[in-house]
């Protein structure tokens, strides 16, 4: 069965399956069709397959003409599961997201499951490249597979975990020329998740369970929240000392090695960085053990965007105004530049914070142009020298490339800046989130 398969990646004849059409998905199937292989997407969302099918995308790093130019040739997507019983190879995508509780939920991964057991044929091998605690491949897929249908991993069907690590709008780093992390459930899956992964991918690192490989990724998104949290705390203390956080970073990264840097801003946000460390910490319970730092960078991060809305009550104050009432016009609206992705974005928080307590709020992103928060509808109004002065305060959340930063300090009364977007022209006019102590 191994041979067959093998032969199969090699002869580009295997047909893959990818569930899970979103920022990792598709970027990821149109990739395998790029490299020859007949690729079917499944999707349960009724609106990205019908986007899809007339050859738009929703996702900023996938250009409509590539989806057109493969769809139908052999990149085909639905709704239908049925088409994992053809499948050779299989990669889930789908969201592992916290429930309300702010525990894992792994309800679409259990669900993709549920119907790999009533699809899937022997011999085929199966990816999760969802991130989540170390252990899910193992105790939620292979074992269930196991039991259900009575299979052996590694013999009648074979299991990887590879975790994602797109950086969405990254213009150096992309699928292929990124080392792709990959652990087996047997030395058997390992071998075909590599020999399928070595077909579209330029470095292929191996590890030896799928443990490892899972509780890698983790690793890589909790430094990074890590890191961010101590340079957000290090913002607030740099306020209080009148120090520019922003000249320090800089000062502190020509050392050619030992430091990386980090920036502050008004908070985490997107479908990683605020979620994964919890999956972490969530199962180290299970081994009685707590993750102090992990707490202590959610409490931190998660904190910014209260931390924005107190600064923004001091600039108000300073020009005599408050909250209420006042016109607040919010550049940026996505957890990060680039990009057309508001998951947990910071932005959503200080809108919604600000609203309750009775600002006019007006926003510009040019990759958002409509926002539905607590079920009102916000839509981006253009950026003009009318909108700019008739504003009490302009709010830059978010640092999106193709903005005129310029036009936005010329024409504001007052420009709050989180992500230091105006340090190379920066008058009388505007505040920076870690330049000094606002309203001293
Ligand atoms: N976005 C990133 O930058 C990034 C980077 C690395 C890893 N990841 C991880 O990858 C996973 C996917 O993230 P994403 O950003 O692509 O999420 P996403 O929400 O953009 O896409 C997931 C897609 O899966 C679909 N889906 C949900 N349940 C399904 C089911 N049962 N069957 C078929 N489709 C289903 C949804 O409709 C959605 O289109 C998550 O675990 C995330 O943590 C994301």
């Amino acid at each position: 069965m191994q041979k067959v398969l093998k032969e199969k990646i090699i002869n580009r004849s295997a047909k893959v399956v990818v569930i899970g059409l979103g920022y990792v998905g598709l970027p990821l199937a149109v990739e395998i069709a790029e490299k020859g292989f007949k690729v079917f997407g499944i999707d349960i969302s009724k609106d990205r397959i019908d986007s899809l099918k007339k050859g738009k995308t929703y996702v900023t790093d996938v250009k409509d003409e590539v989806i057109k130019y493969y769809l139908n040739k052999n990149f085909f997507v639905g709704s239908d599961f049925l088409e994992i019983s053809k499948a050779d190879a299989i990669i889930i995508c789908v969201p592992t997201p916290l429930d309300e509780a702010k525990r894992p939920d792994l309800f679409h991964v259990n669900s993709v499951v549920s119907k790999l057991v009533n699809y899937m044929k022997k011999g085929t091998l199966i990816v999760l490249e969802s991130t989540s605690y170390p252990g899910t491949t193992e105790e939620l897929i292979a074992d269930v597979i196991e039991k259900k249908l009575k299979f052996e991993t590694g013999k009648d069907f074979f299991v990887c975990f590879s975790p994602e690590r797109i950086d969405p709008s990254n213009k150096s780093f992309n699928i292929t020329n990124t080392p792709k992390i990959i652990g087996g459930i047997t030395a058997e899956c390992l071998e075909l998740g590599k020999i399928f992964y070595e077909t579209f991918i330029d470095e292929i690192v191996t590890v030896s369970s799928t443990k490892v490989a899972e509780m890698a990724k983790l690793l890589e998104n909790t430094f990074r929240s890590v890191n961010i949290a101590l340079i957000n705390e290090l913002t607030m203390m740099c306020e209080f000392m009148d120090i520019n956080i922003w000249e320090v970073i800089d000062a502190a990264a020509t050392k050619p090695y030992g430091y990386m840097p980090f920036y502050p801003g008004a908070g985490i946000g997107g479908h990683c960085l605020p979620v994964d460390p919890i999956y972490l910490s969530w199962k180290a319970k299970m081994y009685n053990y707590y993750s102090r730092f992990i707490e202590l960078t959610n409490d931190i991060n998660a904190n910014m965007p209260r931390y924005v809305i107190k600064q923004i009550t001091e600039i108000l104050n300073s020009e005599g105004k408050a909250i209420k009432g006042s016109k607040i016009f919010i550049v940026g609206i996505t957890y990060k530049k680039d990009v057309n992705d508001i998951r947990e974005s910071p932005a959503l928080e200080i809108i919604s914070l600000l609203k309750e307590k009775g600002a006019d709020i007006f926003y510009y992103d040019p990759y958002i142009p409509t926002l539905d928060l607590n079920s009102s509808k916000i839509y981006s109004i253009n950026l003009t020298k009318e909108i700019l002065k008739n504003a009490d305060l302009t709010v830059i959340v978010t640092d999106h490339s193709d903005i005129d930063y310029q036009l936005i300090i010329d024409n504001s009364k007052v420009v709050y800046d989180t992500r230091n977007v105006t340090k190379n022209y920066r008058p009388q006019n505007v505040v920076l989130l870690g330049g000094h102590r606002v309203g001293e």
